[in-house]
């Protein structure tokens, strides 16, 4: 099937699953009045980021990568009365549309959007004992996916449910000659899950409006 077929079956996915969402499609609307790239999930990727945060149970989510806030909204929907979300933005105005973006969505009162360099931020919340977080996504500069592994490890718990965008890149994953960064740390995540013996993990490629690509779903702590 090529890739107009993927995006007809998104289509269908989206029009029978999704109900219309003015908040969603306003943000979108906001990010790219706002020169921000179109590099968020998918809304059928965002309603499923939406569904593990229930199915988790989730009070606490950390999300690494705000872009303008799609994501964010989808996750922080699922937060019960109560629950907190914490966002990591390293550009200030990706983390401004997504502060408006996320206050005209009516979630300003449980979303932190926080700025700088994600690992900075997750040093000072470990070194600040934050946490722990119920659900991880990890949607930032892939070099550093590694990086934020290990942090979403210290700031999490068993039972901790992490998720990693991106991690098929169009099938770069698989070549171990490729120069790219983004592949290089992708394939560095790999092997750091697959040694790390207090996760439990799987990665499941996707095909849709977002070409060809993957998420990782991990789980902290050995199984009951
Ligand atoms: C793929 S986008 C996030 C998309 C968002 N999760 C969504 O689906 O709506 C990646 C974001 O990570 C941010 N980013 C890149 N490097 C970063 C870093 N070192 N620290 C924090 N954020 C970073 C980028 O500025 C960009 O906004």
């Amino acid at each position: 099937m090529s890739e107009a077929g993927w995006i007809a079956v998104d289509d269908y996915i989206v029009g029978h699953l999704l109900e219309p969402d003015a908040a969603l499609d306003a943000a979108l609307a906001a990010n790219a009045a706002g020169g921000l790239p179109a590099i968020d999930v998918s809304a059928a990727q965002g309603k499923m980021l939406h569904l593990f945060a229930r199915m988790a149970g989730a009070r606490h989510i950390l999300e690494v990568g705000t872009l303008g806030g799609y994501s964010t909204i989808w996750l922080a929907r699922a937060l019960p009365e109560g629950g907190r979300l914490v966002t990591l933005e390293l550009e200030l105005n990706h983390a401004e549309v997504a502060r408006a973006n996320i206050a005209a969505a009516g979630l300003a009162d449980r979303v932190d959007v926080r700025t700088g360099p994600a690992i900075e931020t997750l040093d000072a919340m470990i070194a600040a004992g934050e946490g722990p977080f119920d659900l991880i996504f990890i949607d930032a500069d892939k070099p550093s996916n590694v990086a934020y592994l290990r942090a979403a490890i210290a700031l999490g718990r068993p039972g901790t449910v992490i998720v990693v965008d991106n991690v098929v890149r169009d099938g770069g994953v698989v070549d171990a000659t490729s120069t790219d960064p983004s592949i290089q740390g992708t394939r560095a995540l790999f092997e750091a899950i697959a040694a790390e013996p207090r996760l439990s993990a799987t990665a499941v490629q996707t095909v849709g409006a977002k070409t060809w690509d993957g998420f990782l779903l991990a789980v902290l702590g050995a199984a009951a």
